[in-house]
């Protein structure tokens, strides 16, 4: 199988290219301003680079998690991130339908408005910030220009990364330094890890699954609560670690709250689960990978 990952210098692309090269496929993958050995460096907002490097390469299938995944970044610049998150992502949806490729696209739970979840695939979005608007619009536009195309929407992604920015590994981080770090206790989400991501992504590819996937851990539960499993599972102090509500952040975008995501449909389509929290963090421990 030849594949393209585009954004493989970030948490989830480094885990699809490392679980594809597993696999024995043949892939190539794109940074943009972290080089990584072997990608290609590449700006999604560049339509004829896109074209050309989509037409050139040939791949049967195109993971794209290249985003601004930056929720505050995207209310702030909006016309900005527009153009990477909505133009650029519908520039690769383009010429992977020219060259007759299945696209791979990672959404997120921030399409729902947070006031009722655990959500399915079925339920209806209804973003309350601009990241999840820019989410909804290219998911719109994917399902309008393509038939053979995968959305997984994913949500509160930690694992072994090189940038180290995830929750979890910074939580780690600022913790073993006795820092107070303040986690919101009224954000409800579904914890999940970067190597499942990846393993439902090529599972998915495998059975030729097409459409809407919630692909997330498969516990529901707030971030405070998240944050000690961390701590109990890396054997770390909580005295530095303090709960809050998402209003005392006063971040600019407004954060859906009760949100978190039911992956009924993954679980059916390939008779496999995603990791909870418990087994996720483990891994991620035993591995050795912090
Ligand atoms: N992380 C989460 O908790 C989470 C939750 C829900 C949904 N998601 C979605 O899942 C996807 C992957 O998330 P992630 O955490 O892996 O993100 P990430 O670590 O920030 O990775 C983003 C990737 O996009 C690349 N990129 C950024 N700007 C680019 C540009 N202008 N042109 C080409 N490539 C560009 C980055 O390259 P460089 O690093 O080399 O600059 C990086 O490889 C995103 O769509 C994100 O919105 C993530």
């Amino acid at each position: 199988m030849k594949v393209l990952v585009i954004g493989a210098s970030g948490l989830v692309g480094s885990h699809l290219l490392q679980t594809c090269q597993q696999r024995g496929w043949n892939v190539m993958g794109t940074y943009h301003n972290f080089a990584q050995p072997g990608l290609i460096p590449f700006q999604i907002t560049d339509a004829v680079g896109v074209r050309s490097l989509i037409t050139e390469s040939q791949p049967e299938v195109v993971f794209l998690p290249a985003f601004c995944s930056n929720v505050d970044y995207c209310e702030q610049n909006p016309d900005e991130t527009y153009q990477l998150n909505v133009v650029g992502c519908v520039n690769v949806a383009q010429a992977t339908r020219d060259v007759g490729a299945k696209l791979v696209f990672y959404s997120s739970d921030y399409v729902f408005n947070g006031e009722n979840g655990p959500y399915q695939e079925t339920d209806r979005p209804d973003p309350i910030c601009v990241y999840g608007r820019q989410k909804l619009e290219v998911e719109q536009k994917i399902s309008q220009l393509l038939d053979n195309y995968l959305i997984c929407r994913i949500a509160w992604v930690y694992g072994q990364e090189a940038q180290g920015k995830n929750f979890v590994l910074r939580l780690i981080s600022t913790l073993k330094n006795n820092q107070i770090i303040r986690v919101p206790q009224d954000q409800i989400g579904s914890p999940t890890l970067a190597t499942d991501i990846a393993e439902a992504s090529c599972r998915l590819v495998e059975v030729g699954a097409q459409g809407l996937f919630h692909t997330t851990g498969i516990d529901c539960m707030n971030r405070y609560q998240f944050a000690l499993k961390v701590a109990e599972v890396f054997g770390l102090q909580t005295d530095t670690l303090v709960p809050v509500i998402t209003s005392e952040l006063n971040q600019a975008a407004a954060r859906p709250l009760k949100c978190g995501t039911r992956c009924d449909h993954l679980r059916q389509t390939l008779n496999w689960n995603s990791r909870g929290v418990v087994d996720g963090l483990n891994c991620l421990k035993n591995a050795q990978m912090v």
